[in-house]
């Protein structure tokens, strides 16, 4: 992970600098005026030095290993050279946070035609890219993208996606972070397999009468174990059907069920997100074992859709339909699951779309809106839960994404009297109404399971397969105590 200084050891990082310096080469390629990347600096917990963890922003992590707080890149296509900009050694650096390379150690590391005082970036860009105009990239960290804007004129704004980067810049950027190269995919791979550890020792330790956060600090302590962290706040919660639930403090009681979405993030910043469900006890109640199983069904019907060619929108359509059918057979839904889904009857159950890009972001490239996840001419659909499809793109190999459906018992949407009106002939009111119920009155809550899947030339890899889903498999991990 980016915690500050690059270690001295950083040639040794994976990506290697060869997959980098491909990577930066590739950028270089594709762009005709200069662009200057910014990785971001310290973020402030309450006084100045006190910071958050660092993390880099993602396109600059995407092309330079463990990139340094305040770190910027001048990438010139003209002469096709890349300049790193970074904060000069002082002895209060080395007192404070450790040996810092020289930048003659780090220009040959990384492999940059120059490095040079971060205090110099805005005469420097000046000074090379004279009257030419000059992009950026808006980024997290306000302080960061508004000096970029001063050097560059380039007006972006983070908070709205469409002006987050120039289109070309953000045409240029999206094509190689759309593809995963093997280098990129060992660390996804790394972080699949610290997430699976994590997933089954939360499902191990499981047990009524402890509290959600001790379940936490299992997910946590095992990606802290491994050098990771948390590549989002983890959600750990008996209240699934919250959909971003990032409260801890519920007790777990018997008959609850436990929905946990957690993924480790390598020090690469490549991550992993996955979800499981789980019931305290270790046995599924009828009625859950019934919704496990046709999430369950609509995960695999999903995922066994991948493949070139497909479009990540019939994708979620389908999970809809088997969703619609399953919720059908359990009298929640009345009627043909074409129509349920066409009339989006489903999204009472099912409000979110079926998953996203995934790689160096969670939500891979989601700054940059729906220019990258939607293809050319598709705009999102207007229809409840439809309207939350992050990803509309037709699938190449090398793209990686989620694919997690569910189902939940939302309170505010069942019970909600435009949607009872809107869909009275669709949905047995009276049968939700004991699902919100049940358990002691705490309802159901929510099943989801999520896997991070890669589209491959014949069809598809599901990078998470190892962390374990089939209901009995679940059972028998669950309150079981080891890893
Ligand atoms: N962990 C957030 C998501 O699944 O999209
Ligand atoms: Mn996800
Ligand atoms: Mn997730």
């Amino acid at each position: 992970m980016h915690r500050g200084r690059p270690s001295p050891t950083l040639a040794d990082r994976m990506p290697t600098s060869s997959h980098h310096k491909a990577r930066r080469r590739q950028f270089l390629a594709a762009i005709d005026s200069p662009v200057l990347l910014m990785a971001g600096g310290w973020i402030s917990r309450n006084y100045p030095a006190n910071w958050h963890p660092f993390r880099a922003d993602s396109t600059f992590l995407f092309f330079f290993p463990d990139p340094e707080p305040n770190a910027a890149a001048l990438f010139d296509p003209k002469d096709r050279s890349v300049t790193l900009f970074l904060d000069e050694r002082t002895q209060a650096d080395a007192l404070w946070h450790g040996p810092v390379p020289s930048f003659a150690d780090v220009k040959k590391a990384i492999g940059v035609d120059a490095v040079e005082k971060r205090a110099d970036l805005k005469r420097l860009v000046q000074k090379k890219c004279g009257r030419r105009s000059v992009r950026t990239v808006a980024i997290a960290d306000p302080r960061a993208t508004a000096e970029a804007r001063a050097i560059t004129g380039d007006k972006v704004d983070f908070f709205d996606a469409a002006k987050v980067a120039h289109a070309d810049v953000v045409a240029a950027i999206a094509k190689l972070r759309c593809h995963r190269t093997s280098e990129e995919l060992a660390e996804m791979r790394r972080a699949a397999a610290v997430t699976r550890e994590a997933h089954t020792l939360a499902m191990a330790r499981t047990r009524p009468g402890i509290y959600e956060q001790e379940l936490v600090g299992h997910v946590e302590g095992t990606f802290a174990r491994h050098g990771c962290v948390p590549a989002y706040n983890t959600i750990l919660s008996v209240r699934g059907e919250v959909l971003h639930n990032h409260a801890h403090d519920n007790l777990l009681h018997e008959t609850d069920l436990v929905l946990l979405d957690a993924g480790a993030e390598a020090a690469s910043g490549y991550c992993a997100d996955v979800t499981r469900t789980w019931p305290v006890n270790g046995r599924f109640s009828p009625e859950a074992a019934d919704v496990y199983d046709v999430v369950l069904a609509a995960e695999k019907a999903a995922i066994e859709a991948v493949r070139p060619g497909a479009r990540y929108r019939d994708l979620h359509l389908l999970a809809c339909r088997v969703l619609a059918e399953g919720l059908v057979g359990m009298g929640l839904l009345k009627g043909d699951p074409d129509e349920l889904v066409a009339s989006g009857a489903h999204a009472l159950f099912f409000p979110h779309g079926v998953g996203h890009l995934l790689g160096l972001d969670v939500h891979d490239m989601e700054a940059f809106g729906d220019r990258v996840a939607y293809g050319a001419g598709r705009t999102r659909s207007k229809q409840f839960g439809t309207a939350y499809l992050r990803l509309d793109l037709d699938l190449t190999p090398g793209m990686c994404f989620t694919i997690e459906p569910g189902i939940y018992f939302v309170p505010a949407i069942l019970r909600d009297p435009a949607f009872r009106k809107q869909f009275r002939g669709q949905v047995d009111f009276a049968r939700t109404e004991r699902f919100l119920t049940m358990n002691s009155l705490r309802g159901f809550g929510g099943v989801r399971i999520e896997d991070d899947v890669l589209c491959t030339e014949d069809g598809h890899e599901t990078l998470t397969a190892a962390v374990p889903k089939e209901r009995i498999a679940v059972e028998a991990l669950v309150g079981s105590g080891g890893a």
